[in-house]
């Protein structure tokens, strides 16, 4: 005997992602902002003279990866319990990735999925988390292990909240936006070279061709069954560095940028980037104080720890190596040995 269910979907989750100064929007619906006690406190006053609803209610988390977790997402559900949310509720993520990542999978369970949409406040955020539909927590057993794709209605990237970011977390964001620039666009990796991000316009630009960068991507592959693991250049290093350093050292975007620098060379080991082109890379880097290099007490133990990382399987990792600028391979297939050279490098000291 057999029962078939034949559910052929169509879906259409496209979104609209908004680079500009936050217009003002009424929803007819029962909203709850989610937010953390640090960007409240700069930010909320002026986003409420810009958000109203029918019935509005703020849940204010404490700040920090730390708190990426499941008390966090239980405190959510919990108000949304309380305050009697229904299927046509609404949530807004006002924050940084943090914030993005748990509002965006609270909706993604609560009643088996409510609609939210993303205002995203640091660079990260603004250029990567907000956009592709990732949502997802934090448990014992590691980083985002939790989670769900579950697409934003809409995303509002208003560059005026970045005037309040420290300049170590909007490098963060920098090392993000080279990430997008190396694997996929060449041309937006010389503008970059030549870009002043002080400058509020190019600032602007900036963002808008990292977004379209990555939203290309996501229209590619949204559940990274493929390309879309490329926007993990530099991560699969960084990830070890975090791990080293208890996460502790390093913003995720510090150990990233080291991450970059590793891959680099493996590429140029490889012959499939020339030392000039991984030096120009570093040298922008440098340029917005991010960290380069990092001292391997024990390059044994630091290959050992890419098995620990979830986009590895179990006998290979995954590494994400450029060609040249502006292409990238994504392969299981080096040898230990041409990564062993590398980190051998940076254990020399
Ligand atoms: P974050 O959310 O912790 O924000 C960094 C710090 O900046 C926090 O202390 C925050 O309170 C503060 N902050 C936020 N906006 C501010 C503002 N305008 N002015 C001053 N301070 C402000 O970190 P993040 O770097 O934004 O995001 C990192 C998180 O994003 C990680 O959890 C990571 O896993 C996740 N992430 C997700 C995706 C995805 O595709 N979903 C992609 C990349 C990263
Ligand atoms: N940050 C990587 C991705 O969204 O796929």
């Amino acid at each position: 005997m057999q029962v078939n269910i034949t559910l052929k979907k169509v879906v259409d989750d496209s979104y609209n992602i908004i680079i500009d100064t936050l217009p003002k929007i009424y929803f007819d619906t029962k909203i709850a902002i989610i937010t953390n006690s640090t960007v409240s406190k700069l930010h909320l006053e002026y986003l409420l003279t810009k958000i109203s609803a029918k019935e509005l209610h703020v849940i204010t988390l404490k700040d920090g990866e730390e708190y990426k977790n499941q008390e966090s997402i239980d405190t959510i559900l919990n108000s949304l319990f309380e305050n009697r949310f229904n299927r046509k509720s609404m949530l807004i993520a006002f924050g940084g990735g943090v914030i993005g990542d748990m509002t965006g999978f609270s909706a993604s369970i609560y009643q088996r999925g409510i609609d939210f949409i993303q205002i995203p406040t640091t660079l990260l955020s603004q250029v990567d988390a907000s956009v592709g539909g990732k949502t997802g927590m934090n448990n014992r057993y590691g980083k985002n292990l939790v989670g769900a794709f579950h697409q934003p209605k809409a995303v509002y990237i208003d560059p005026y909240f970045l005037t309040t970011l420290p300049n170590r977390e909007f490098g963060a964001g920098v090392a993000e936006i080279v990430k997008m620039a190396v694997t996929f666009n060449k041309s937006f990796f010389e503008f970059l070279e030549k870009a002043n991000l002080k400058n509020a316009n190019v600032l602007q630009e900036v963002i808008k061709r990292a977004v379209q960068t990555k939203a290309d991507v996501v229209v590619k592959d949204e559940k990274e069954h493929g390309i879309r693991a490329a926007l993990n250049y530099g991560h699969t290093f960084g990830h070890v560095i975090e791990n080293k350093t208890k996460y502790k050292k390093f913003l995720h975007g510090e150990a990233v940028a080291i991450g970059i620098v590793m891959a680099n060379e493996v590429a140029v080991k490889m012959n499939q980037m020339t030392m000039e082109e991984a030096f120009k890379i570093k040298q922008l880097l440098e340029k917005y104080n991010l960290p380069t290099t990092f001292e391997i007490d024990d390059v044994e133990s630091f290959y050992e720890t890419f098995f620990l990382d979830k986009k590895s399987s179990d006998s290979s990792i995954t590494f994400i190596i450029p060609k040249g600028i502006g292409d990238v391979v994504i392969t299981d297939k080096i040898d230990k040995e041409t990564i062993m050279y590398v980190l051998n490098k940076f254990g020399e000291h």
